[in-house]
């Protein structure tokens, strides 16, 4: 038996979540394996309830679970807290932190007969894209310290973060990153700001150093400006492209958007024993919330993850996956991927997409 601790937390996620939820129904139904869900507080809505954005009693679930399926946290109505009590921070970078998951996966993928669908201009985006990126997910400045404010002349005041890597830190995941680049086109770019940054050497070195013992994958290394042109003049050039956290943070919600729509891009933040927190990369989007227009794929996608890294089912992955893909090749598009006139709202999409994928399972 598998168990997910279910967190749909603010914003869209419940909305969202609640698609995703149809898709395991299926998976249920006509397979004969065992899901046992439950379903717990999170972010800001927790923060109401029990003012604190992770309840012991939603840590102690996750704990018990073998993955986290996870909506999206934050939102206006919680701007005004500190920093540390914000639900982006008190609960989802602490159970990042928490579990270990040093490693992000966010596959982008832009598939060829779909390419309508991105903003890029035809020439370009002929050849579709299929990139995989590999964040770093639980160091650099996002958790370095110190980190804080210097209050001492209230006129003029300072506040600071620490970019910050070990070299073991960078071991781990680029190891991780060519084992993967090994399954795939045998191609990785590591992005850094090695013509400023100390962290950045660093990176650059220790990379180069594991890619040592890769021999068959060709390493290439990219600043950060240059990829941020080269993934919008040419994305088809990229496979595996490895991150640092921050910089992964910003490359892959520009990426996310060159498939069409951030509504699309799922992830996987993972340990080493192959725990793990799926989630939408896009965020908890207010302005839609209660809408019934956000997009369910990245979160469904999120949960094809799972049953691929978590769960080692890769079939029922798959399967998911092309559910999707055939969904949208039968044109049913949410209000992101559309003309702006026709459209489905989130739950048709999620049933259209269960309904194929009861087809296909
Ligand atoms: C993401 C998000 C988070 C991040 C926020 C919500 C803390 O933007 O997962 O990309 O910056 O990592
Ligand atoms: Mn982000």
């Amino acid at each position: 038996m598998y168990k997910i601790a279910i967190l749909p937390g603010d914003g869209i996620g419940p909305e969202i979540m609640t698609e995703a939820y149809k898709i395991l129904s299926v998976i249920q139904k006509k397979k004969k394996i065992k899901i046992y869900t439950k379903e717990f507080d999170v972010g800001g809505k927790a923060i109401d309830k029990y003012n604190t954005a992770l309840p012991k009693n939603t840590l102690k679930g996750c704990q018990e679970s073998d993955a986290i399926l996870f909506g999206a946290v934050g939102g206006p109505k919680w701007n005004y807290l500190l920093p540390e009590k914000k639900p982006e921070i008190s609960s989802l970078l602490f159970l990042r932190k928490f579990f270990n998951l040093f490693i992000n996966l966010r596959p982008a993928k832009l598939y060829k007969n779909l390419n309508n669908l991105s903003p890029l201009k035809e020439k370009i985006i002929k050849n579709g894209f299929d990139i995989l990126f590999i964040r770093e997910l639980i160091g650099g400045i996002y958790f370095g310290l110190p980190k804080g404010r210097n209050n001492l002349n209230p006129e003029n005041i300072s506040a600071f973060d620490t970019a910050i890597y070990s070299t073991n830190e960078i071991k781990k995941i680029s190891k991780f990153a060519f084992k993967q680049a090994l399954k795939r086109k045998k191609k990785i770019v590591s992005i850094d700001k090695a013509n400023v940054l100390e962290s950045s050497i660093l990176w650059r070195e220790v990379v180069t150093k594991v890619s040592k013992d890769f021999p068959e994958v060709q390493l290439t290394h990219l600043y950060v400006d240059n990829a941020a042109i080269q993934l919008i003049k040419d994305p088809s050039q990229f496979d595996v492209i490895l991150c640092p956290n921050l910089f992964g943070d910003i490359l892959t919600d520009e990426c996310a958007i060159l498939t069409g729509s951030l509504g699309m891009l799922p992830s996987a933040s993972l340990n080493k024993k192959k725990f793990g927190l799926y989630e939408p990369a896009g965020g908890s989007a207010p302005e839609l919330q209660n809408k019934n227009l956000a997009n369910p794929i990245a979160q469904i996608l999120s949960l094809a993850m799972l049953f691929k890294y978590s769960f080692n089912l890769t079939n029922i992955s798959l399967a998911i996956e092309n559910a999707i893909l055939l969904t949208l090749k039968q044109g049913y598009f949410t209000q992101d991927l559309s003309n702006g006139l026709n459209f489905v709202t989130t739950s048709t999409m999620g049933t259209k997409i269960s309904e194929n994928l009861l087809k296909i399972l």
